[in-house]
């Protein structure tokens, strides 16, 4: 699809991965709705992008607080048929730490956001591109989700995460063959290391450490190149059922 063509919700827009999104497809033709639970940061970036971007408060976990988002950019856009899903929390904790057993709500919290709020936006958008007009051969939609290389080589401290972000790599290909029929594509995309403020809230040694892990180039991964490879899913309408690793080459030990 091309990219002058998209009108897309992108979860998680106001901060880091979903920002560098919305900004590639405002500069390059594209509409966007920024959905996100901060309303600050939103609100702030619709701003600064003007018309082509609206922001919506939503908890995707939510299911009335998704549909209404979606209503609301149907109906001020006309439609919307690309979804690129980046909200999502990163939580650590050892399956027995000092304080004993894994918290269980802690573990529920990132299933919940990163997997059911996924799904649910996912879902719940399917149904609206399902009334689009065919794209580009006869597709009506492309739905991107993000994993993360903790899928295949999660560490210490991130089984809640890691099986998150598996659970993601796992709904790629039946999601695909329920939306094929519909001209829906869906992708994920499993990041290694990336600087946003998710990572940067990491203690200064483990991020300069972290730094170093990815083989070439041997360094952390900027936003803006996330946002590359989904511009490069949007417009490469062969791609489906797939889940590519954006990683620099690195396999966390
Ligand atoms: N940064 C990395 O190195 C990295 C690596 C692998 C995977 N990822 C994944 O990429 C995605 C984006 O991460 P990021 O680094 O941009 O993080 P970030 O913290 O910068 O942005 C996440 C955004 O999601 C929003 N959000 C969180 N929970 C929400 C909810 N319930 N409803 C609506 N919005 C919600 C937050 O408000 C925030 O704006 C996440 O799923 C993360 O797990 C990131």
């Amino acid at each position: 699809m091309k990219i002058n063509n998209v009108v897309a919700i992108v979860t998680g827009g106001a901060s880091g991965l979903g920002e560098a999104s919305v900004r590639a497809i405002v500069e390059n033709g594209g509409r966007a709705m920024v959905l996100d639970r901060n309303i600050e940061a939103g609100n702030l970036l619709a701003d600064e992008l003007g018309s082509g971007v609206i922001f919506f408060e939503a908890d995707v976990t939510n299911e009335a607080s998704t549909q209404a988002a979606i209503d609301k950019c149907v109906s001020y856009f006309g439609y919307v048929n690309v979804v690129i899903n980046c909200a999502g929390i990163a939580v650590v904790e050892k399956t027995v730490g000092k304080e004993g057993a894994h918290s269980l709500a802690t573990f529920e919290k990132a299933i919940n956001i990163n997997i059911l709020g996924s799904f649910n936006v996912s879902r719940l958008t399917a149904v609206a591109m399902q009334k689009n007009d065919m794209f580009d051969e006869s597709e009506r939609g492309i739905i991107i989700n993000t994993a993360s290389v903790a899928a295949f080589d999660g560490q210490k401290g991130q089984a809640a995460y890691a099986a998150s972000k598996g659970g993601i790599a796992s709904l790629t290909l039946p999601m695909a063959r329920d939306l094929a029929q519909m001209g829906v594509r869906v992708m994920a995309i499993a990041p290694g290391l990336f600087m946003t403020p998710m990572l940067a809230g990491l203690p200064p040694k483990t991020l300069e450490t972290l730094s170093t892990q990815p083989l070439f180039p041997n360094r952390l991964g900027g936003p803006e190149e996330f946002a590359d490879l989904a511009m490069f899913i949007i417009k490469a309408g062969y791609l489906n059922a797939e889940v590519i690793r954006l990683d620099g080459g690195i396999r966390l030990p």
